[in-house]
């Protein structure tokens, strides 16, 4: 399997900002073909970072899309209007459930639309600091993704990616703490395990499964060799020219 390294770049960078950013990146990597590159720019961008793109060592995501296709459903970009811009679109993000008060319902669907608009889902769970004290991780975690791939069919959950990201240890979160290896194995023990149930031992060892909350170069190697892990999905250090691809380098160093 692909080592994945993800970064999201949130509300930052202008259209012109995100071409030069760009730019660099693909400047300074080299063409991993074991590591898929992926970053998620502003909806705004995806258009012409699609044109400017080095297809052969990164890849496009969008941040977020809306789950029908078209209609009167003012402000929003669908997964349709997406298709062949991008390869991956984060779906599910904490930011999005909870500060624009998306549901487990509407993530569903956003799933289901992307998988049909050819559009690799990046599913991200994760529990609140408060759940974790309270004892309620495995539950958080088989509700969010049970009810994440309830229209997933058994062909289709090899293209779908799940994201780990506890939102206790996500940089911008007041407070935010580092998750340790052995929080994240044990939580991606239980995804693996939930995916088993549903799907069968086989295929849930083809889905890949990222971490994300405040990775950066120094810790990316120590949680990419936690077991089960994929690979990372990042947000403040992958607007960081130089911590982004010293990420990249270092999955390139651990995984290959
Ligand atoms: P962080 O963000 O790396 O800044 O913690 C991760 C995310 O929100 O996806």
């Amino acid at each position: 399997m692909k080592t994945y390294v993800v970064g999201n770049w949130k509300l930052n960078f202008t259209v012109g900002e995100s071409s030069i950013y760009l730019h660099k990146i693909q400047k300074k990597i080299p063409n991993y073909r074991d590591i898929e590159v992926v970053v998620a720019p502003s909806t705004l961008a995806l258009q012409s970072l699609s044109l400017q793109i080095d297809r052969h060592k990164m890849k496009l995501a969008a941040q977020n899309a809306f789950y029908r296709d078209f209609g009167a459903y003012t402000g929003e970009v669908s997964f349709e209007q997406l298709r062949g811009l991008v390869d991956y679109c984060i779906i599910g993000h904490s930011e999005r459930r909870y500060i624009f008060g998306e549901d487990d319902k509407t993530i569903q669907k956003k799933v289901a639309a992307a998988l049909r608009n050819k559009i690799t889902p990046i599913l991200c769970i994760g529990e609140t600091e408060s759940e974790r004290a309270f004892g309620e991780t495995a539950d958080v975690i088989r509700d969010q993704l049970m009810s994440g791939l309830s229209d997933v069919s058994e062909e289709e959950i090899e293209k779908v990616i799940v994201a780990y990201e506890p939102v206790w240890a996500i940089s911008s979160v007041k407070g935010a703490k580092l998750a340790s290896p052995d929080e994240i194995g044990d939580a991606v023990k239980m995804i693996r395990e939930i995916l088993k149930e549903i799907y069968g031992a086989k295929t849930a060892e083809k889905v890949a499964i990222l971490f994300g909350g405040s990775v950066n170069p120094s810790n990316a190697g120590g949680y990419l060799t936690v077991p089960g892990v994929n690979g990372l999905l990042i947000g403040g250090a992958s607007l960081i020219l130089d911590e982004f691809t010293d990420i990249i380098n270092v999955a390139k160093r651990v995984k290959s």
